[in-house]
């Protein structure tokens, strides 16, 4: 059972939240001073305002006072010592040591995985190296413009994410592109503007039998297959998978498989050859300094006391909206353009790994857990569902990213930019009470009547918790280290809600289920083997498909 809410630490959080809940920030900043340098945090160039938050100094020791008393101390040797910890699944959980820049050895069920990870690393970086200075030639003896990613979730969105992050870095005359849909329109789109002769595939998957990316690898093999001798589709495809007999069957030599362990989990994948598309577009050099980046974080998460923790005081705070205000969701708002894929990674990284309802001995657990991840670019957000996080009735804790400098720093843009979420943190913390309001319609010349009818509309609660990652530019080694924080955050969220993080049976159902359907759709006859709803949608599609 889980015991987390059941322990004196959760009763006196409760007792806490209970007396402080109607606490307005407002009023904590105004009785302390000192509040924003007692609530921010820093790790490098990366600055973490946590101080626009629902609690107070006493609340915040307790939080910590739970992160204790759930082990969280203990929770994370285990990790970094390589214990299996996913249970379900008798796995290690080893992405930190992708990134291990200790000198030291990191193993994964008793064994040292230091030698291997980097001789996978070196592979990596030597093939990435010979497309990014063409020395690649495809079948025709030309070399490579474009490289197609095809793989979904952990294969796809870490990759797609980084490339994006860093695009400033990336090569502009060699393009990366992302296939994860099995949707023709995407990779025909993608397709439609490239030439077989100078393009070239990446099937990544880690079990290699994913149907999204195994349709989608063979509508790509077909299509080089219109120019590419057969015994040449070699220089067209390599894969990375820890499936290689799979990989070898589609055509792929052994020499450009490139492995994945299964003590990496495919969400946390993105430091290892999984992150070949990111080295291709950034370079080696540039992929190391994001593992450092990471390296950072892991090295802070083991080393720092609970209370100056970032991704433990970013874990906490989640527990006490989540569990205490009872908020479902956050928000992941970048006003940084270059992170619009971030929100998209961390449903996947957060969603996948705390959207259980068992706990670690097979109960059902009686806490909430993780919760609903959703996000935007902050203006764009601004203009679409900030009205709901300002003004409406659910309670949305938001992340905020901004970058000091921009790539170009153009003065039309970059403080513009900056004002945004300056603004829209400090609105949604203050809010607008009735006399400010009141003071805002007289100056506009309303008169009593008017601002009688207007006066409730316009009033705005505040008290809407956010916290803001403000670093120098979005370099490699800040994205390393703040997507680092984030998967530690899930990981001592995983602790308190004593969950496995690390196993995702949740996804197997339908997957099984699309199975036996596509069976069903191939045979092309009316069914009634399901409910009424699924056999009458069946066999609407089978009557109406090609007519
Ligand atoms: O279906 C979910 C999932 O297993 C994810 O956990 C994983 O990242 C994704 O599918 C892709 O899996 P693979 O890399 O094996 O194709």
């Amino acid at each position: 059972m889980t015991v987390v809410n059941t322990s004196s630490e959760w009763q006196a959080l409760e007792a806490h939240f209970e007396s402080t809940r109607d606490q307005h920030m407002r009023d904590l900043f105004a009785d302390d001073s000192q509040r924003f340098e007692r609530f921010s945090l820093q790790l490098n160039d990366i600055l973490f305002d946590f101080s626009k938050n629902r609690i107070d100094p006493p609340g915040f020791d307790l939080l910590i006072d739970l992160a204790k008393a759930a082990g969280v101390e203990q929770w994370r040797e285990r990790l970094f010592s390589g214990e299996a910890i996913n249970h379900t699944e008798n796995r290690a959980v080893m992405h930190a040591a992708l990134r291990n820049y200790s000198g030291k050895p990191m193993y994964a069920d008793g064994e040292d995985v230091s030698t291997e990870v980097r001789e996978e690393l070196e592979r990596v970086k030597a093939l990435a190296e010979r497309i990014r200075s063409r020395q690649w030639v495809g079948s025709a003896g030309q070399a490579i413009t474009d490289v197609v990613n095809i793989g979904i979730g952990g294969s796809h969105l870490g990759p797609q994410m980084a490339t994006e992050a860093l695009y400033p870095y990336t090569l502009h005359d060699l393009k990366v592109h992302y296939v994860n849909n099995i949707d023709e329109n995407q990779i025909q789109r993608v397709l439609a503007g490239l030439q077989q002769e100078t393009t070239l595939f990446i099937i990544a998957s880690k079990t290699f039998t994913t149907q999204e990316t195994m349709v989608n690898a063979n509508t790509a093999r077909n299509w080089l297959l219109q120019s590419v001798d057969a015994d040449q589709l070699g220089l067209h495809m390599v894969a990375v998978t820890s499936n290689v007999a799979e990989a070898t069957k589609m055509g792929i030599s052994a020499e450009n498989i490139f492995k994945m362990w299964d003590w990496v989990g495919g969400r946390y994948s993105m430091w290892s050859a999984i992150g070949l598309p990111i080295v291709i577009a950034i370079g080696g050099d540039n992929f190391e300094q994001m593992l450092q980046g990471a390296y950072a974080a892991d090295e802070h998460f083991r080393n720092a006391p609970l209370a100056e923790n970032i991704p433990v005081v970013m874990a906490m705070l989640g527990v006490w909206y989540n569990n205490f205000y009872n908020a479902d969701s956050m928000a992941i708002l970048p006003y940084d353009q270059n992170l619009h894929r971030f929100p998209a990674y961390l449903q996947q990284a957060d969603m996948e790994s705390n959207g259980k309802s068992v706990d670690r001995e097979g109960n059902k657990v009686t806490t909430e857990t993780g919760p609903v991840i959703f996000g935007e670019i902050g203006n764009a957000g601004q203009h679409a569902f900030y009205q709901l996080l300002h003004q409406g009735t659910k309670l949305v804790p938001a992340d905020m990213f901004a970058s000091i400098n921009n790539f170009k720093n153009d003065h039309n843009h970059h403080p513009a930019l900056m004002s945004n979420v300056l603004a829209q943190a400090e609105a949604l913390m203050k809010g607008r009470n009735e006399s400010e309001v009141r003071a805002e319609l007289q100056a506009e010349g309303k008169n009593e009547e008017q601002i009688k009818k207007l006066l409730p509309y316009k009033l705005f609660d505040g008290n809407r918790p956010t916290n803001t990652f403000m670093y120098d530019r979005l370099d490699p080694k800040t994205l390393g280290t703040m997507i680092a924080f984030y998967e530690h955050k899930i990981f001592v969220q995983g602790v308190i809600w004593n969950l496995n993080s690390y196993d995702q049976w949740g996804v197997e159902l339908g997957k099984k289920l699309a199975t036996s359907i596509l069976r069903e759709l191939d045979a092309d006859q009316q069914v009634d083997s399901h409910d009424a709803s699924t056999n009458g949608l069946i066999n609407y599609y089978l009557k109406l498909r090609n007519r």
